[in-house]
């Protein structure tokens, strides 16, 4: 059994199998209460103690199968959080189960849970609640094995002030008064597939939905509900399309909800209810594929699942894959190479961030004593996708290739995989085509820090004109600037405005005159487009247009998904004069982002927040 290097909980000689929960809220004092029922499954005989994972959780006390269970905590780790050690008061023989319960309370600083005012929200008159567990921050909200390795069902009650609405990452099962106190209510929900503990999720606030498909609904607070279901209106054809690419969706309801602007992350694939942040509501559907992405994963990571976070490729590779295959068949062939060749871009972006030596830019990283918050970028993306398509080239094409994906999700549905399990099923797979395989340079692909070894040639029809606009701007002279016209950006798509200036994001600054004429015949401002936006804005900073850097800093800390805070956050930092505004409007800010954005953006501009 393969250790999790960012777990202590005792993995391979016990496996929950189901969680009861038991939750009140308490939005006074931002801690929930909580009772779990662990149902765990002894793989050894003469079992008679576990560990299990927590961070910053009071522990009020333990029992196994309804009699009392000495424990204790260990010493408490940077990011793993503190082990709780318990003494069953009786053995286990391998197969046998056991209840282990625990009471505790969750900290106000609880990593995995953001607690918002009135004020923080789109309403302004109820708190908030939200949770976001992957990778390994389930450990703050339910003491638990917080390893990917581990999949159970769950149950659970909710108990909330009377005027909020839960909901989590499962079926809705019901809702009553608390018949313990009339002004709050509890809400029941079934989870009846196995997943990880990092797929649990809750979110807790005023909220509304509409129906959007046969099995989908959208919700959010009521002043976004509308403007949601527009923007998310594709997601039945996107669920048929997945379903005729992997297989049967096995997860019952596909809801999307979409948070307050502090949300981290574009999606969260959580089971049943996709999280989304509010910046993916362009008006247009022009950032449907990280639907499509979310989409993707009840495959690829809610049913086949990495086996530890070192490899998260074959989460977010295959899903990405999966992904810009929905894209082929909604968008066409070229779409598909279009975001291939973007994504490629993407990478060398992180390659670059990283440095080519690093070896958090291997495909299959080593993740002993790293957090994964500081390992994350587009790497595990981004190669992970160049690898399948390579392997996509080599092996025949789309349709031949899709046929591995669909047989490996089969293959370890409900289970958890590390990369030479996959690999072993690729040559499995392609027995006839082993010679081809052995030539790949496994090696350099997935041991590697840097750049693949291949760098596959996407047909380059949509980004043609993107490159044509670009290089325009690079070579133009000052005196040559009268030749752009508004028109140049009119006959772009959105998809393509946003790989045009990635391309400017790639070469050396313009001059500062460039970006202003820019402006001048594009007014690139009024773009709101979050896609758009956070790249227009890093180009005007980059170039030193000073009146940008209060946009930039607006945009950073008006809405905090790490992909657009972060970058932001940095542009401004490296830009001297304003390297303080950067500091300050982060420190001005801290006391409302979320805990792990705050944690991030801290490391990115050097911040000592032990001082503040
Ligand atoms: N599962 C990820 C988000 C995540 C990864 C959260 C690691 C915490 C730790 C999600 O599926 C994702 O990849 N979201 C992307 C969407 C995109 C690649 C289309 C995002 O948030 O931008
Ligand atoms: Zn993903």
């Amino acid at each position: 059994m393969s250790a999790d290097p960012c777990s202590f909980a005792s993995l391979g000689r016990c496996a929950t199998k189901h969680l009861n929960l038991t939750l009140h809220l308490d939005f006074v004092r931002h801690v929930i209460r909580g009772k779990v029922e662990l149902t765990v499954e002894a793989l050894e005989d003469r079992f008679s103690a576990l560990t299990l994972d927590t961070r910053d959780l009071k522990i009020i006390s333990v029992s196994a199968n309804g009699q009392a269970a000495r424990f204790t905590m260990g010493p408490k780790h940077s990011f793993k959080g503190t082990p709780l050690d318990v003494a069953l008061p009786f053995d286990l023989s391998r197969g046998q189960h056991v209840v282990v319960e625990v009471t505790y309370e969750t900290s106000p600083s609880a990593k995995a849970l953001q607690w918002l005012t009135p004020e923080q929200t789109a309403g302004k008159k109820q708190p908030y609640l939200f949770s976001q567990c992957q990778a390994h921050h389930c450990r703050s909200m339910i003491p638990c094995q917080d390893s990917p390795s581990i999949k159970h069902t769950y149950y659970a009650q909710v108990s909330v002030p009377k005027d909020l609405v839960a909901v989590m990452s499962a079926i809705r099962d019901g809702q009553e008064v608390d018949p313990q106190d009339n002004n709050r209510s509890i809400y029941r929900f079934r989870q009846p597939v196995p997943m990880p503990s990092y797929l649990i999720a809750i979110v807790v606030g005023a909220l509304e939905s509409r129906e959007i498909g046969p099995r989908s609904r959208v919700w959010s607070e009521k002043e976004l509900v509308d403007r949601a279901a527009f923007e998310f209106s594709e997601t039945e054809t996107m669920l048929k399309t997945a379903e005729e690419l992997a297989g049967p969706y096995v997860w019952g309801q596909y809801d999307i909800l979409v948070l307050p602007p502090s949300f981290p992350y574009g999606g969260m694939e959580n089971p049943c209810l996709t999280f989304t942040t509010p910046t993916l509501l362009a008006g247009d559907r022009s950032l449907s594929n990280v639907i499509a992405h979310e989409i993707s994963h009840s495959w690829t990571g809610n049913l086949v699942t990495n086996r530890t976070w070192e490899h998260f490729w074959l989460n977010e590779g295959h899903t990405v894959y999966l992904e810009r295959m929905i894209g082929q068949r909604l968008q066409g062939e070229q779409f598909r190479q279009f975001k291939a060749g973007g994504g490629w871009k993407e990478l060398q972006d992180s390659v670059n961030t990283f440095g080519a030596n690093n070896p958090l830019t291997n495909l299959v990283p080593s993740l002993e004593e790293v957090d994964p918050d500081d390992a994350f970028s587009s790497v595990p993306y981004e190669k992970g996708f160049a690898l399948l398509y390579h392997l996509e080239e080599l092996m025949g094409g789309p349709e031949v290739f899709m046929g591995f994906i669909k047989s490996y999700i089969q293959m370890f549905a409900y289970g958890s995989v590390t990369s030479d399990e996959w690999k072993s099923y690729l040559f499995t797979y392609f027995k006839e085509k082993v010679d081809i395989l052995n030539k790949v340079d496994w090696n350099a692909w997935m041991h590697t820090p840097g750049m693949p070894p291949v760098k596959p040639q996407y047909d380059t029809t949509l980004a043609d004109a993107c490159i044509a606009l670009s290089q325009r701007w690079i070579k133009a002279k000052d005196q040559d600037l009268s030749s752009f016209k508004e028109s140049d950006l009119k006959t772009l798509s959105s998809h393509q405005v946003i790989e045009f200036l990635s391309l400017l994001l790639q070469e050396d600054p313009l001059p500062l005159t460039h970006v202003m004429k820019m402006q001048e015949v594009y007014n690139l401002n009024a773009y709101m487009n979050s896609e758009i936006r956070v790249r227009w804005l890093r180009l005007c900073v980059r170039s030193r247009w000073e009146e940008a850097v209060a946009t930039a800093l607006k945009m950073a800390t008006e809405q905090g998904r790490m992909k657009f805070t972060r970058p932001l956050l940095r542009e401004v930092f490296n830009f001297d004069k304003y390297r303080k505004e950067a500091v300050s409007a982060f420190v001005a800010h801290r006391g409302t982002m979320h805990p792990v954005t705050a944690g991030l953006v801290a490391k990115d501009l050097k911040v000592d927040t032990s001082s503040l």
